[in-house]
């Protein structure tokens, strides 16, 4: 078992604070103040202390700030396994329910923080579904759908692949970091049918032969 620190006090990390949690895994949430999180009633700190104080960091904040948050926490993440839910989604609207980003096809987020702190091991995960089936996401017939995942580091990417697997997810490694310009924006297409007609418990699942 290991200890996590998740990075976020929203319904993000509060889902998969308690998911962790229930794997066994000792979890600190952080946010700004460290003061007590509204559905978590486990342990929380400062967004610096818990990555300090953990083994494994999942980072779930608003994607906008993400780069400033995770430079400001270079030394902290330093050798860790930080697994990174955050979407660029831009402040403005979406059109006709497609998301606006603020970032491009050449270059995502999650290589952008990569850069923010060089010796932290970035994976790209959690990002493509909504926070109702990040865990224990099997539908009523059994069907497990698919976790797209990327990263540059080995080690990083079979320690998010075994966390992923004991929350209940199939798993598809996708590459290196350059792959979460690909995985990135399939947040903009499950949101689709959320923004446009209210469904927000779909997955994607990868079929292959
Ligand atoms: N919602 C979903 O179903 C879903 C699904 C997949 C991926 N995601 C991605 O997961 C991430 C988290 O999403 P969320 O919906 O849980 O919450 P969110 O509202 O996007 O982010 C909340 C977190 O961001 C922090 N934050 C906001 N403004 C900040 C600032 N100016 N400086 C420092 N920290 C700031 C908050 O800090 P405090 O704790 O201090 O308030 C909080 O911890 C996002 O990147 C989102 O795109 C969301």
């Amino acid at each position: 078992m290991s200890s996590v620190a998740v990075l976020g006090s929203g319904v993000v990390g509060q889902t998969l604070a308690r998911g962790f949690a229930e794997l066994g895994h000792t979890v600190v949430v952080g946010s700004r103040t460290g003061k007590p999180v509204a559905g978590w009633d486990g342990p929380t700190a400062t967004f610096a202390e818990a990555a300090l104080g953990a083994e494994s960091v999942v980072l779930a904040v608003k994607g906008t700030i993400a780069e400033e948050l995770v430079t400001s926490l270079a030394a902290q993440l330093q050798g860790k396994t930080v697994m990174d839910t955050t979407n660029p989604i831009a402040d403005r609207p979406p059109t006709d329910g497609v998301l606006a980003y603020f970032t491009t096809f050449e270059e995502s987020l999650m290589e952008r923080l990569q850069r923010a702190a060089p010796e932290a091991h970035f994976v790209k995960a959690f990002n493509s579904v909504g926070n109702a089936r990040m865990v224990q996401p099997w539908f009523a017939d059994g069907t497990r759908p698919t976790m797209f995942i990327a990263g540059n580091h080995d080690a990083a990417k079979a320690e998010s692949i075994a966390f992923l697997d004991g929350l209940g997810w199939e798993v598809a490694d996708m590459g290196t970091a350059a792959a979460a310009r690909a995985i990135e924006p399939l947040c903009m297409l499950w949101c689709i049918p959320g923004l446009r007609g209210g469904s927000w418990t779909h997955a994607f699942k990868l079929l292959q032969d």
